[in-house]
């Protein structure tokens, strides 16, 4: 599990997964490190690093952090169907629940969540500050329903209308950094945190002309430029609120980076760029590549991980593309495919070491053109006679059948 310390708690036999210092020059050569004596901790306090990222699956943990959350966990008994918004969440005691059974929270959290992400923007429109409880709360409904189940969100997220994109986009790269920071093994705090600055990334955006920023025809350098200033606008609406967490900022502020330093707003390159900078920069780019804009189609998801996978030898970092394939994987919960038989199913399930061969709900023949009268199940993994017996040979969108994939999860 990867957790964020103080330095001053830094051991010997710690394994520190990032110095959460990209920004600035440090002795260490490369992020990543192990705690091998005192010497490498009185170094790190040296250069002014206050905060490190541990990896307790690769070194000693810190005792009485996790004697903290057990202690938060006591006071919670039982999980609460509908979560107090005062009181503080036992995660531990979450059950997770079918996509199924998820979806349809999912699509009220998600409600909520559009308004939460309406109210931020509106307040700063109206030259108010962020407020950051309320952005909690959404980040920790979201964690709840990723945490119950992965791809219910984030499945609502892909297959979400134009209209309104960047509230649905900044809810989509929070439920995706959520999910993606789950599978890397962020601690609950951290998830919370790259949450916040996930839901928050593109807030900046409120600070674009609207005719810049609604401009349906091409921008030129100029107006290209005033959009790029977004992440400064957002770091600085995000600083304004000292609840925010650093965590938080680095991560919205580095979402339009690029490891070979053609990103911006500074051109940072490698580990210049903070781990989660370099997580964000991927699901960015996923989300608006897989939705629909008013300026261009969607791609399916495998064509999206095949471009940014494309990319990951000069713009992203491979090692991190890679395990987010895995995370979201290729066939992701939700999407529709068409099947060898001429058969188009909604996927049901997949698994990580069998990525290619999910289980499909069979629910539309495209040869007869005829819906299936009752839905059935087909494991592609398994052989004909047992089950399965039939392989994907490529993706359908729902628009062009206007089939509601949603609903036969
Ligand atoms: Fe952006
Ligand atoms: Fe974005």
């Amino acid at each position: 599990m990867v957790k964020k310390i103080r330095v001053d708690r830094l051991k010997p036999g710690m394994y520190i997964h990032d110095l959460n210092c990209s920004w600035m020059v440090h002795p260490f050569f490369g992020s990543s490190l192990s705690v091998k004596n005192e010497s490498i901790i009185e170094k790190i306090i040296r250069f002014g690093i206050r905060e490190v990222y541990i990896d307790t699956d690769k070194g000693l943990d810190v005792a009485d952090e996790s004697t903290k959350l057990e202690a938060k966990g006591e006071r919670h008994e039982k999980q609460s169907e509908e979560l107090n918004k005062n009181d503080e969440i036992n995660f531990d005691a979450i059950k997770p629940l079918s996509i199924g059974e998820e979806i349809q929270k999912a699509k009220k959290i998600r409600d909520e969540a559009l308004l939460t992400v309406q109210k931020v923007m509106s307040d700063i429109k109206l030259g108010n500050q962020i407020q950051n409880e309320s952005v909690v709360h959404t980040v920790d409904d979201i964690l709840v329903s990723i945490l119950r189940n992965k791809d219910a969100l984030t499945c609502l997220g892909r297959l979400r209308k134009t209209d309104e994109y960047l509230f649905n986009h900044s809810i989509s790269v929070c439920a995706l950094m959520v999910s993606f920071g789950k599978y890397l093994g962020f601690d609950q705090q951290l998830m919370r945190e790259v949450g916040v600055g996930a839901l928050l990334h593109d807030i900046g955006t409120m600070k674009i002309p609207p005719e810049i920023l609604n401009k349906k025809s091409a921008l030129s350098e100029e107006e290209y430029d005033e959009i790029k200033k977004h992440v400064h606008h957002g770091k600085i609406l995000l600083e304004e609120n000292e609840d925010i967490a650093e965590t938080s900022i680095i991560t919205a502020y580095q979402h339009h980076e690029r490891l070979d330093g053609s990103g911006y707003p500074n051109g940072l390159t490698g580990d210049k760029i903070s781990y989660t900078g370099q997580a964000i920069a991927i699901i960015d780019v996923y989300d608006a590549l897989t939705t629909k804009r008013c300026f261009r189609r969607k791609i399916p998801p495998t064509q999206a991980l095949q471009l940014i996978y494309e990319r990951s030898s000069t713009q992203f970092n491979r090692e991190l593309v890679q395990k987010f394939i895995r995370c979201v994987g290729i066939y992701p919960v939700g999407s529709l495919v068409r099947l060898e038989s001429g058969m188009i199913g909604v996927v049901q399930s997949q698994s990580e070491g069998n990525m290619l061969q999910p289980v499909i709900r069979v629910i539309y023949n495209k040869k007869t053109e005829r819906y299936i009268s009752v839905p059935y199940d087909i494991d592609l993994s398994l052989d004909l006679g047992k089950g399965g017996g039939d392989r994907i040979v490529g993706y359908e969108l729902q628009e062009e059948l206007n089939i509601q994939p949603e609903m036969y999860l």
